[in-house]
């Protein structure tokens, strides 16, 4: 390889506007460890609240302080070298993608699994070359393009895991189940195709007609503008027949979680997945005060909080796309030299799906039209 320098994109968390580009020296794995050639990088809204030095909701993560961090987590890469003795082999030319949390194998994540996710505390993706320990990496699966694949890491297995991290493992679910996906980004999006490729009936929320109007042509059956039906919940009860969600994505938190309670169906659970809404509580006057308590026990229901997904049920999941033929939903694809751009375009809210940073000029591109 002739190539010296990485170029790699910086934050020091203190806004989306002020990331900077430089290089650093072109690294060489070493034991267990493998070097790979960065081709395209999806966002998360993780990556925003990273860059704005707002991610601090973790106990194991120290934010870091005010060094330079390359932010982001899920790319897709080809390997271009290897370190002595992997414990899970890869070869040279590989296709690949990251694992968030390299540590995270089995069962429920544990602080530890923290203290490694990319893009805080460790050392990101938006980067041309970045070495992994063999575990932080995963098989891309052939049917799909780079730009495609490098969707997966965080959006894909934590949807994932709101539909069947309570099943057993290899034994995925969710068919007559009716499914709740709040908003259209990137998790609720992988969720519609998840559910709908399990046999489930879904309910899509949303703050846009257009974008509910994309959400039916994937098969969604049931769709709720959340801002001109403020009282969402009964409408999901009243087109589910008074049966409600069985499995709730619950995105909003603080702006949302109440009406879940009201829309969930008796033993159904609902997905603590984001914070779009507000990560405090928040009463005015006049609110319900019904306790959580009793909320949950009123329908017998679980509040389950998600923490993304660990290596086994990743594996579950690919082989499940594979037989499904699921092609992530990518909204917009930036250039590596539009890489700010593109994290203020996500924070923005107005995609549908994905936003991917195309970072090498190899990067294989999807065959399916783009929800721009
Ligand atoms: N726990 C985990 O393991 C995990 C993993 C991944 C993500 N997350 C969290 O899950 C959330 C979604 O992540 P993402 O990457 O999918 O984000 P994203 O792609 O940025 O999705 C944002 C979309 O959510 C919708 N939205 C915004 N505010 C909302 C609200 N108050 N209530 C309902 N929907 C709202 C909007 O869609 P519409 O315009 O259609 O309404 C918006 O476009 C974030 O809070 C993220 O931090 C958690």
């Amino acid at each position: 390889m002739t190539t010296k320098t990485v170029q790699q994109w910086t934050t020091v968390q203190d806004g989306l506007e002020n990331l900077t580009r430089d290089t650093a020296p072109m690294p060489t794995p070493g034991p267990d460890e493998v070097l790979v050639k960065i081709h395209a990088v999806s966002l998360n809204y993780r990556d925003t609240e990273v860059c704005m030095g707002l991610y601090g909701h973790h106990k194991a993560i120290d934010a870091g302080g005010p060094q330079p961090l390359v932010p982001c987590s899920d790319m897709c890469g080809t390997v271009i070298a290897v370190g002595e003795n992997l414990e899970i082999v890869h070869k040279v030319g590989d296709r690949v993608v990251s694992v968030f949390n390299y540590t995270h194998r089995t069962g429920h994540a544990r602080e530890v699994d923290m203290s490694v996710g990319l893009g805080l505390p460790l050392p990101g993706v938006l980067q041309t070359y970045r070495v992994f320990p063999s575990v932080g990496l995963m098989p891309a699966p052939s049917y799909l393009s780079d730009i495609e694949a490098c969707c997966l890491p965080i959006a894909s297995i934590t949807a994932w895991m709101a539909i069947n991290g309570m099943r057993p493992l290899g034994q995925p679910g969710g068919k007559g189940e009716v499914v709740l996906l709040q908003g259209t980004g990137g998790v609720s999006v992988a969720g519609l195709q998840i559910a709908k490729a399990s046999g489930a009936t879904t309910v899509v929320t949303s703050s846009s007609d257009d974008k509910l109007e994309v959400a039916k042509k994937m098969g969604g059956d049931y769709l709720i503008n959340y801002k001109t039906t403020p009282r969402w919940a009964d409408a999901v009860m009243e087109k589910t027949g008074g049966h409600g969600a069985d499995i709730i994505f619950e995105n909003g938190g603080a702006s949302t979680l109440r009406q879940s309670f009201d829309a969930i169906a008796f033993g159904g659970i609902i997905n603590c997945i984001g914070y779009l809404g507000g990560k405090t509580n928040t009463v005015s006057e006049g609110d319900d005060m019904t306790g959580i308590n009793v909320l949950a026990l009123r329908r017998n229901m679980t509040l389950r909080g998600i923490l993304n997904g660990p290596r086994d049920r990743f594996e579950e999941m690919l082989a499940f796309y594979n037989e499904k033929k699921i092609h992530p939903v990518v909204n917009r694809i930036f250039s590596f030299n539009q890489s700010k751009e593109a994290i203020q375009y996500l924070f923005g809210g107005q995609h549908f799906g994905k936003v991917v940073i195309q970072v090498s000029a190899e990067a294989t591109l999807p065959t399916t039209k783009s929800t721009e």
